[in-house]
């Protein structure tokens, strides 16, 4: 494997010098929201989902910075989502990329407030017209990462579920609870970075239905991964509190299946996703090694 490790940090460390553009220097004491955003957006982070954005556009030989645009404002969105997540009333989490949370480093008050602003900013990025000269284009990215984010089967009422399922006694269907948690609260989001590629490069419905369902199998893989390593991974690398999902009761793939089932899970998804790409032959390189990364990762 052309080590995909080093391809996502030389992308990591590129896209960061992009990301740093969209940080104008504030002015004034409101200056303080800002200041709690470029923290949480600077401060590490594996940028997976904007490399899958810049991979699936260049199967189809998309301008490079459209899909870094588009990927710039899919990471606001994403840092928006683990700065409330993190919050004392949801996960209540002090570590986040080895890093004091958003309201550890600042006050609640304005972690919210920097969340919220990431999230429109992330519309303003998209809509922007040097993200894509077609505004039809532009107009169909902006409702796709909207649905993906929202509260209807979008990341929100994933994470609704998630909250709602700590409290769960005996929940009828587990596993298929724990799908639609893991799909919605972390699929969809990395779903749309696939889509959005798919989208700039303008793909045809087989191309497109071959990208969706690689898109379903590693986004429901890597929320799997990320509850392996709650349980199994190295605090330092993967810097947050672990072993928090077993503390605060969550309904996990590892909770319901174990660990060794889990990864099972995990790697029939993966050999699955990988099987999707077939038609893309060696252009997809990155992408098939993109998600042996996701199950083999340690951060
Ligand atoms: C963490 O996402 C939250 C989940 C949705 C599982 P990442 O593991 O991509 O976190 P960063 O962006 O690299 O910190
Ligand atoms: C979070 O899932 C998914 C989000 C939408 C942020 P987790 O709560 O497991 O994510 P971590 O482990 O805190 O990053
Ligand atoms: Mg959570
Ligand atoms: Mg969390
Ligand atoms: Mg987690």
């Amino acid at each position: 494997m052309n080590d995909i490790r080093t391809e996502l940090k030389d992308f990591a460390s590129s896209f960061n010098g992009e990301l740093k553009q969209y940080f104008p220097l504030p002015q004034g004491p409101e200056k303080r929201v800002v200041e709690a955003m470029e923290y949480s957006v600077l401060n590490g982070g594996k940028r997976i989902r904007p490399f899958l954005v810049k991979e699936t556009a260049g199967l189809f030989d998309v301008p490079l910075n459209q899909a870094l645009r588009v990927g710039a404002a899919l990471e606001m969105l994403h840092v928006y989502s683990l700065i409330h997540d993190d919050l004392p009333a949801m996960d209540n989490d002090d570590w986040r990329r080895g890093k004091p949370t958003c309201h550890k480093q600042f006050d609640e008050a304005t972690a919210i407030l920097a969340g919220d602003a990431l999230l429109t900013y992330a519309f303003e990025i998209m809509s922007h017209k040097n993200t894509h000269p077609d505004a039809k284009i532009r107009c169909q990215l902006v409702q796709l990462l909207a649905q993906a984010a929202g509260g209807f089967r979008g990341m929100v009422a994933g994470q609704m579920l998630d909250l709602l399922a700590e409290n769960m006694q005996n929940p009828n269907n587990p596993e298929e609870l724990i799908r639609k948690i893991e799909e919605m609260k972390t699929g969809r989001l990395l779903r749309f970075a696939i889509e959005a590629g798919a989208v700039l490069g303008q793909a045809d419905m087989q191309a497109h239905n071959a990208l969706m369902l690689y898109a379903m199998k590693i986004g429901l893989t890597f929320q799997i991964s990320d509850d392996i390593l709650d349980v199994e991974g190295n605090q330092a690398l993967v810097g947050k509190t672990l072993h928090k999902d077993e503390a605060q009761n969550k309904l996990t793939f590892v909770s319901l299946y174990g660990l060794q089932g889990a990864k099972d899970l995990a790697k029939k998804l993966t050999n699955e996703a990988i099987a999707a790409l077939e038609m893309f032959g060696n252009k997809a390189a990155n992408l098939i090694n993109l998600a042996q990364f996701i199950i083999e990762r340690d951060r």
